[in-house]
């Protein structure tokens, strides 16, 4: 047990973060701000800095802690102390948030949400695997209204490409590792003689090519560091007297005078944080909902806006019921319905002689290490790259029999390790992504205890099972495509998942579907409020003046790929659209 005695030192010590900038001259509680924007991740950050570029005074309210080295983040493993990096700006240190090992993990998810949502800065960029896509313009146009069309939102992806450039090599020497696996998939996946082939593509070069194609895995690191907009757009935001950042501040509802919103009632969750009401500018401040699809969910119905029998259901919990306006001023909208994710099904082959790579041990190795070495010394090496590492990437897009499009994405990835595949043998998995197109929709509802709770998780509920069917099409022929050549190729070489004697599809019907953690949907965007619709193309809660959502809530289905580009491109594009209002409401 000597691993988890030295974690456990490590995190007795206290963090030093008095170098944290963000602390204003005058307490937040004290003054009034044109902007209240709450939360801190894919779309809170570059929304805060495109607005505090106006002049006028922005608040960002985050209800976590400070996760990278850059803002006093300071959890890290010995090996990094004395640098400026937290273990969340090394990329190959990004997977370890799943590894139950690393004592305090479970501090990084927030504690009031059953699915996976990070609870600190950042939000999920603080923490995530930092694969990064950019939109397609069916991203945009299959799923949201006027106003947030392809044409509408081009110079908002113009923008968001400039400050989160990406690559597929993040090494600084310019250089992969621990390739074997990966070439191997690439190689398999383009065999021009095998059917069904895949094109090779650098998928951030080629945005709308996204049917039987393949490219290797994109991401927004930088410098051999993570990067995202927790190292870009925050930095500028910061940068600006009017703008400040408050951390350890959770907002636990929104204060609404009918159809205005005054400001927001606010909880400290921690060291420094702020307990109180803070007030909006009357007359023009607005406050803007950022924090993502369960944190959203949650102020808003604390904040009597969304189904009538959940607010009902709030009313009758004895702390909340004194805090709701009264029962006529209830805005009764589909919040937390059309819930949307990507299901993951996993499937893989046994393939003797991969690479392998102990990235679990990582955490609790020394400066002897030389991967930690090259990577103190030069930011390159295993270390700064994903570990363990994926790639390539594919997309397949089936036409159903009810005339949609459908885009499955498939991770490839390879290794061997003691979790997945026990004994000699490598594996080579590849997981799927139900992405852009299916229909299925789930729901979201707020226990008695205040949790959010996925009521109805969106894997396969249409009716006519259209969703089932395009994942069914393009797995059969992915495994015929991977028949046809790693298992005629490599010696020793079977199928693990489906495993032998199991049918494809009755493998299919019978897994779990996984998370992607890519929620999406539940603060449904029209192009005027009506039927269905939580918030009009203007960004504005429906029956409320200046209270706005941005963030993946306001994304009606998920995108092709991963989808936070495209929450930074709907923040850019909503930037653009509030400074657009004026300044009175
Ligand atoms: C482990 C993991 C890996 C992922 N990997 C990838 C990937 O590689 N590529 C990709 O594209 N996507 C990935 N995703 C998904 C992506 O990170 C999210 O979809 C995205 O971050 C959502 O953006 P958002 O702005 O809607 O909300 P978030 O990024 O979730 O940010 C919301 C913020 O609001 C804060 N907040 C919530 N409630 C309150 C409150 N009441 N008061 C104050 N603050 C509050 C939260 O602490 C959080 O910081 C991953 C997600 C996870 C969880
Ligand atoms: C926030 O709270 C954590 C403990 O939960 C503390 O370690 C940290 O110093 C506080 N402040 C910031 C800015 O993270
Ligand atoms: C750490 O310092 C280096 C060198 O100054 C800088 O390039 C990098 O952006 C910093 N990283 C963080 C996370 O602060
Ligand atoms: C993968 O690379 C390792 C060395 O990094 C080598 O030992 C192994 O044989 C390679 N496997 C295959 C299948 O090429
Ligand atoms: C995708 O490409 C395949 C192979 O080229 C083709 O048969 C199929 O019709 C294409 N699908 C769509 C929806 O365009
Ligand atoms: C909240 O309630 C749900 C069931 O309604 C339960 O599963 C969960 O454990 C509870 N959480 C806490 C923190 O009490
Ligand atoms: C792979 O192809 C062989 C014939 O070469 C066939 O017998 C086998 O059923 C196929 N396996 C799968 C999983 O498709
Ligand atoms: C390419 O596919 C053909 C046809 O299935 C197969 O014979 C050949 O071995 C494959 N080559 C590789 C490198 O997978």
């Amino acid at each position: 047990m000597k691993f988890l005695s030295v974690l456990q030192l490590l995190l007795s010590v206290p963090l030093s973060l008095t170098s944290v900038s963000a602390s204003p001259p005058s307490s937040p509680l004290s003054q009034t701000w044109d902007f209240i924007i709450i939360g801190s991740g894919a779309s809170g950050i570059p929304l805060a800095d495109r607005l505090s570029e106006t002049g006028k005074s922005v608040l960002l309210l985050e209800r976590g802690w400070a996760s990278s080295g850059r803002w006093g983040g300071a959890w890290k493993p010995e090996w990094l102390r004395g640098t400026n990096l937290s273990r969340f700006d090394v990329p190959g240190l990004a997977q370890l948030v799943w590894w139950d090992e690393v004592v305090g993990n479970e501090g990084v998810w927030c504690a009031d949400v059953e699915a996976k949502a990070a609870c600190l800065l950042g939000g999920g960029t603080g923490v995530n695997a930092g694969q990064f896509y950019l939109p397609t313009w069916d991203d945009f146009d299959a799923n949201q209204p006027p106003g947030f069309r392809s044409r509408d939102v081009a110079s908002a992806l113009g923008k968001a490409s400039q400050r989160l450039p990406w690559t597929d090599t993040p090494s600084m020497d310019g250089k992969s590792y621990l390739t074997n696996g990966s070439y191997m998939w690439r190689e398999a996946l383009t065999n021009s003689s095998a059917p069904g082939h895949f094109r090779f593509i650098t998928a951030n070069d080629n945005l709308n090519d996204r049917n039987r194609t393949s490219s290797w895995t994109e991401f927004f690191f930088q410098n051999g560091e993570k990067g995202g907009p927790l190292a870009t757009y925050l930095v500028t935001a910061s940068q600006r007297k009017n703008f400040k950042l408050h951390m350890n501040t959770t907002v636990a509802r929104v204060l609404r005078d009918g159809d205005v919103a005054t400001g927001v009632e606010v909880e400290s969750t921690g060291p420094g944080g702020l307990t109180g009401t803070i007030n909006v500018t009357p007359g023009s401040g607005r406050v803007i909902l950022s924090a993502g699809v369960f944190g959203t969910f949650k102020i808003l119905l604390r904040s009597g806006i969304g189904p009538t029998e959940e607010i009902q259901r709030l009313a009758s919990h004895s702390i909340e019921a004194a805090k709701l306006p009264p029962r006529k001023k209830w805005i009764n909208l589909p919040v937390g319905h059309n819930l949307d994710d990507g299901p993951n099904h996993l499937l893989g082959v046994s393939v003797q002689g991969m690479d392998s790579y102990p990235w679990e041990t990582l955490w609790s190795s020394t400066r002897d290490n030389p991967d930690i070495k090259k990577y103190l010394g030069s930011r390159s090496g295993p270390l700064a790259q994903l570990q363990a590492s994926i790639g390539p990437v594919s997309w397949d897009t089936v036409l159903g029999q009810d005339g949609r499009k459908r885009v499955i994405q498939w991770d490839f990835s390879s290794g061997k390790n003691v979790q997945q595949a026990p004994g000699d043998g490598g594996y080579m998995i590849f997981t799927s992504n139900l992405n852009l197109g299916h229909t299925s929709r789930g729901r979201l509802t707020l226990t008695p205890n205040l949790t959010v709770s996925i009521a109805q998780p969106p894997y396969f509920t249409d009716a006519s099972g259209h969703d089932f069917s395009a994942l069914l099409t393009s797995a059969t022929s992915l495994l015929a495509l991977i028949n046809a050549t790693i298992l005629q190729t490599q010696p020793g070489s079977f199928f693990l998942a489906p495993p032998p004697g199991v049918g494809l599809e009755q493998y299919l019907r019978a897994a779990k579907p996984a998370s992607s953690n890519h929620w999406v949907g539940t603060a449904r965007m029209g192009e005027r409020c009506g039927e269905g619709v939580v918030v009009d193309a203007s960004t504005r809660v429906c029956g409320m003046r200046n209270l706005h959502v941005v963030d993946a809530s306001v994304v009606n289905g998920l995108p092709t790929a991963n989808p936070q580009a495209v929450f930074v491109v709907v923040a850019e594009r909503a930037a653009e659209v509030i400074r657009g209002l004026g300044g009175r409401y």
